[in-house]
């Protein structure tokens, strides 16, 4: 069986910002997601300054290179000793593995590694049309997630609602990671196919990732504390 965990996606645009947000937290140190903004504006030393505090982390930097870059580029930060790194499935098989490599550490260990399938904000109408691709979006995911799961990645983001199909596709022990979560009782804002920590449990999901639930919330660690009890029990 999987793990199952709430990531929290800080999205702060500083490290002040972040650790004022962190240091609410005095009991368990939750699974923090950092993405493109913070990691720019504050460089790698974020990472660390997050990882000595205790916390896991999902470095989303979501890769897109070629091959050897993209290699190159995951070796260095296989040595930031995150939990979970990720890349875009568009970039090809041969590029997957060549990020498996790059991120294996001398030792065998390495984070894991996820695959992006499309971003939930791309339709199938601008697929069809900006992108040319044809197929269906839930044929895309599973595909590219299938094309994943054959460089050995562990698992794929994807909305809660696209996990059953990908674990029906790849198999249970393939990992999905969720975000699109929000509390029956809270605020939509942009995102559109949500779901809610209990459903995203029912679906089998193994992490959620919760940005603005939490981190806006009057209560942060309450509205975590929730989100750890509605999804993990
Ligand atoms: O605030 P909210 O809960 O919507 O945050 C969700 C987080 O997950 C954000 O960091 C967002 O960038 C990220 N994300 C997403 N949809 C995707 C991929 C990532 O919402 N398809």
């Amino acid at each position: 069986m999987n793990q199952r965990d709430v990531i929290i996606a800080c999205d702060f645009s500083s490290a002040a910002a972040t650790f004022e947000f962190l240091d609410r937290f005095t009991g368990r140190k939750p699974f923090v997601k950092i993405g493109m903004e913070l990691y720019y504006a504050e460089g790698p030393s974020i990472v660390r300054e997050i990882k000595a505090r205790g916390h896991k982390i999902f470095l989303d930097l979501k890769l897109h290179d070629i091959p050897n870059t993209v290699k190159k580029a995951m070796a260095v930060l296989s040595h930031l000793d995150v939990d979970m790194c990720n890349l875009h499935a568009a970039g090809t098989i041969d590029m997957m593995r060549a990020a498996l490599e790059g991120l294996t550490r001398p030792d065998g260990t390495r984070p894991l590694l996820i695959a992006v399938t499309q971003l939930t904000s791309t339709s199938e109408e601008r697929m069809r049309r900006e992108l040319l691709i044809d197929a269906s979006i839930n044929d895309t995911i599973t595909h590219y997630a299938s094309n994943a799961r054959e460089a050995g990645l562990d698992g794929v983001v994807c909305s809660p609602l696209e996990a059953g199909m990908v674990k029906e596709a790849c198999g249970k022990q393939f990992i999905t990671v969720t975000p699109g979560v929000r509390f029956a009782d809270g605020e939509v804002g942009d995102q559109v196919r949500v779901t809610t920590p209990a459903r995203a449990r029912e679906i089998g999901t193994d992490y959620i990732v919760v940005g603005r639930p939490i981190t806006q919330a009057a209560d942060p660690v309450a509205a975590y504390e929730r989100c750890l009890k509605d999804f993990i029990g």
